[in-house]
């Protein structure tokens, strides 16, 4: 079952989020101190922030944010981005996954956004549409504007949203606010059990 997430859900789906990411793209993670920040984000979407059910235990998350795209023009082209997007470690590789997100992705295009993009593993998200986000001209902000970025991804939800514009995307600042603020983030961490940050191969800049 999918439903919206609740504030009594809160600190059990963080600290679901906080076990989906620990050690996956560097020691630790800080990925649930985004999402406890977030929801009082102007830019957070209340109706798309959505939990996944199985045994009456909370076993998946997804939230979504307004986001936007400079365009060549400098103007301010309005997009959306989504994540963290969560499933229980023990849950992991069973389909919930994509089929949490594809009932996302279809809320989401009721609600007429019209183009996602966001970073991520496209041996993921090929499977619900997703696409490299260079094939539409969309760049990311930080790498070099030709390269084609094999983790930043895109998707037209609506035909023609987008169309043949150009332009450049930064994720919303909301997400960078552990790096921002380390001190508060540290003292939020030590409110879950401690769990053992390890540095591990697939890891964001591993190297043996
Ligand atoms: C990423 C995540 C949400 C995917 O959910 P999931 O339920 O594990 O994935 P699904 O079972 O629905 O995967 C569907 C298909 O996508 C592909 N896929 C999923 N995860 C993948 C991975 N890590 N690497 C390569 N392909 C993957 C596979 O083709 C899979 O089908 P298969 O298992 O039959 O081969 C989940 O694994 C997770 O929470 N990971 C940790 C946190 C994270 O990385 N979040 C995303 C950040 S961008």
């Amino acid at each position: 079952m999918i439903r919206l997430e609740q504030p009594k859900d809160y600190r059990e789906v963080e600290n679901l989020t906080r076990e989906a990411f620990w050690n996956v793209y560097r020691p630790g993670c800080t990925e649930h101190y985004v999402l406890h920040l977030f929801r009082t984000n102007p830019d957070f979407i209340p109706e798309l922030d959505l939990v996944m059910e199985e045994d009456d235990k909370i076993i998946g998350h997804v939230m979504f944010s307004k986001a936007e795209i400079i365009l060549d023009d400098s103007s301010h082209f309005p997009s959306w981005t989504f994540g963290p997007i969560s499933i229980h470690p023990a849950y992991k590789r069973k389909g919930y996954g994509l089929k949490m997100l594809q009932y996302a992705l279809e809320k989401a295009k009721e609600m007429g956004i019209g183009l996602l993009q966001m970073e991520g593993n496209i041996e993921f998200y090929k499977h619900a549409g997703f696409d490299l986000a260079s094939k539409m001209k969309i760049h990311y902000h930080a790498e070099p504007r030709e390269s084609e970025v094999p983790y930043f991804l895109a998707q037209e939800l609506i035909p023609g949203y987008w169309g043949d514009r150009e332009g450049t995307y930064a994720p919303p600042k909301g997400y960078f606010v552990a790096e921002e603020h380390p001190e508060a983030f540290e003292a939020y961490e030590a409110s879950f059990p401690k769990k053992e940050k390890l540095r591990l191969p697939g890891q964001l800049g591993y190297e043996e």
